[in-house]
């Protein structure tokens, strides 16, 4: 975690370092060796629990859970959002490979400290400007008609995948809440359970961001054809390093928008506070759209390393395109929208 770190406060988002800097490797291989040559691994068993959790947490580390299991959905493959001209992200790098700082900030955490995330039961509240306020369960979850869509997810830190993901549009999640003409914005809020998500509890762990995770949308992005609720991927259940049971897809915004494990959707009136947004104001927008025209402050949004097949810092770096690739679908929500001053 070398250099996040000024006075004892986070000045510098996690991803303004680059990839191979963020926790380094050795650290997290060490951590195993550390506790043992304190002698701990061996007389654990006689140390008080909250003491071991307290150790766990120290090197950003929870107690190893059994791996979560997924099961298999049903769902239709609309053309219109197949895809022949990508080629997929093999499945072990799309959950192995995660930001979720809920869980820690190295990419590999999510999938080593998520698996025990309890998804079911799940309340999903849907409030707000709406006229008849929702409360789903898991199981309401999958009782929407699923679809596959493959999309491209890139993130702002120049990284980007195409995820075959299981879900339905938001749209249509609205469309039955019925959202009254007041309703100007929608916001998103991820569970806060500091006891399951160790990010939560420990600011160092977690990227110094201020829980719960929150993000939102326009009413007009929400309801646009392209915004996805994701209850599955390559055809099974989200892991929960991938956002279980329920994350938000916005394929043409930079990934931070598409908030992971939603228990709460509301809509407001007034533009709701988001989370990177809060943290770094003059580097994370509200409006975040995926554009090789604005740099971040530090690195350039040209390009992108598209996570293939190979290694996982063996990537093919590629264009970055406008809206990424979605502009037809949205680039009129923009319309007379200083994209360089909203970025
Ligand atoms: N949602 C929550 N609650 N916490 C997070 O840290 N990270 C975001 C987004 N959603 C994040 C989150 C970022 S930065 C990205 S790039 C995507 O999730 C990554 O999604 P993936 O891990 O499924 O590829």
């Amino acid at each position: 975690m070398k250099g996040r770190f000024t006075s004892g406060l986070m000045k510098k988002a996690p991803w303004q370092l680059s990839e191979n800097e963020v926790t380094p490797r050795e650290v997290l291989r060490d951590r195993r060796q550390i506790i043992k040559a304190l002698g701990l691994g061996a007389i654990g068993a006689s140390i008080p629990g909250y003491v071991q959790a307290g150790l766990f947490d120290l090197f950003g580390e929870q107690t190893p859970a059994p791996e979560f299991v997924t099961t298999p959905l049903t769902y239709i493959k609309p053309a219109l959002y197949q895809s022949d001209d990508e080629t997929l992200t093999p499945y072990e790098k799309v959950i192995g490979h995660n930001n979720f700082y809920e869980f820690g900030t190295d990419k590999a955490d999510p999938a080593a400290n998520a698996q025990g995330l309890k998804v079911d039961p799940w309340i999903l509240k849907v409030e707000g400007e709406v006229d008849t306020p929702l409360t789903l369960s898991y199981d309401d979850l999958f009782k929407f008609a699923l679809e596959e869509r493959i999309y491209r997810l890139r993130c702002v830190e120049a990284w980007s995948m195409v995820i075959p993901w299981v879900g339905f549009p938001l749209a249509a999640l609205l469309k039955k809440a019925g959202v009254k003409p007041e309703g100007k914005y929608v916001a998103f809020e991820t569970l806060f359970d500091p006891e399951q998500l160790p990010g939560q509890r420990n600011r160092l762990m977690g990227g110094g961001i201020h829980y719960p995770y929150v993000e939102g949308l326009t009413i007009a992005e929400a309801g646009n054809e392209l915004s996805f609720l994701a209850v599955g991927l390559y055809g099974n259940t989200l892991p929960p390093q991938n956002g279980a049971p329920i994350r938000l897809v916005v394929p043409w915004k930079y990934g931070f928008k598409s908030i992971k494990s939603v228990v709460t959707i509301r809509v407001t009136q007034r533009q709701p506070p988001t989370s990177w947004n809060q943290l770094a104001p003059h580097e994370y927008g509200f409006l975040a759209n995926v554009n090789p025209l604005v740099d971040h402050p530090r690195w350039s949004q040209a390009s992108e390393r598209r996570i293939g097949a190979g290694g996982l810092f063996s990537a093919t770096r590629i264009p970055t395109q406008m809206f990424n690739g979605y502009g037809e679908q949205v680039a009129h929500l923009y319309q007379g929208v200083d994209l360089r001053k909203h970025y």
